[in-house]
């Protein structure tokens, strides 16, 4: 599988089978998120990788969350209580749940002398995670990128890298089907070309 084909064919997985991931697949993925690019080279990108019980553990933390939001509107509410349920579903059901850390918590950046370090951490640390996503397509490993774990982030960063910040999740596991991709804008929408010849 080329690049191209790899980022084309990546999509999210929502329907994973139970089989457990070999340690060395993960260990794979992981390995091809320390080749991201990143500010100063700082990599500043940490993991946690959760299986069985420690993810069981997180899974229930997210669950009982949901029944202490405080409620906005009722529309709101609902819809985003309904995008979550779902989420922690397919954490529950897939084999692996990484834990994506910033090693250099926003707090931090206060003090730097840079005003954009936290923002630049940021993203290299969404680089790193598409490598993961990449490689794991090219493996055939089905992954998710989770943001709606972080509605946890305190329980979570305390439990797995208490120095650090939560950034994301990431399901991985053996694709149960092959999903669907999901419609993209068109390039024209996006882009603006200025100056002379090219
Ligand atoms: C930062 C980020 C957070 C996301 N959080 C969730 C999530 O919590 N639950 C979920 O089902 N999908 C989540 N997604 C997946 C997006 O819904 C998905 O990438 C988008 O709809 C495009 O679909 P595709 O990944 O199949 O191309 C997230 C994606 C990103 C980049």
């Amino acid at each position: 599988m080329d690049v191209q084909e790899c980022i084309n064919s990546r999509i999210s997985s929502r329907l994973y089978k139970s089989d457990p991931l070999p340690d060395e697949i993960i260990r794979d993925i992981l390995n091809a998120a320390r080749y991201a690019p990143s500010p100063k080279n700082r990599q500043p990108w940490r993991f946690a990788v959760l299986t069985g019980d420690e993810k069981a553990v997180l899974v229930q933390k997210c669950q009982d969350g949901l029944q202490n939001h405080v409620p906005r509107t009722k529309y709101l509410m609902d819809h985003e209580s309904a995008s979550e349920i779902h989420t922690f579903h397919i954490i529950d059901k897939a084999p692996v749940l990484i834990l994506v850390f910033n090693a250099f918590p926003s707090k931090q950046a206060l003090n730097s002398q840079n005003p954009h370090f936290d923002f630049l951490n940021q993203q290299a640390i969404g680089a790193a995670i598409q490598n993961m996503l990449l490689r794991a397509t090219e493996l055939g490993i089905g992954t998710l990128w989770v943001g709606d774990i972080l509605s946890e982030a305190q329980f979570i960063t305390e439990r797995y890298f208490s120095t650090g910040e939560l950034v994301a999740g990431i399901v991985l596991g053996f694709p149960d089907g092959l999903g669907h991709p999901v419609s993209r804008r068109l390039l024209s929408e996006l882009i603006v070309f200025s100056g002379g010849q090219r």
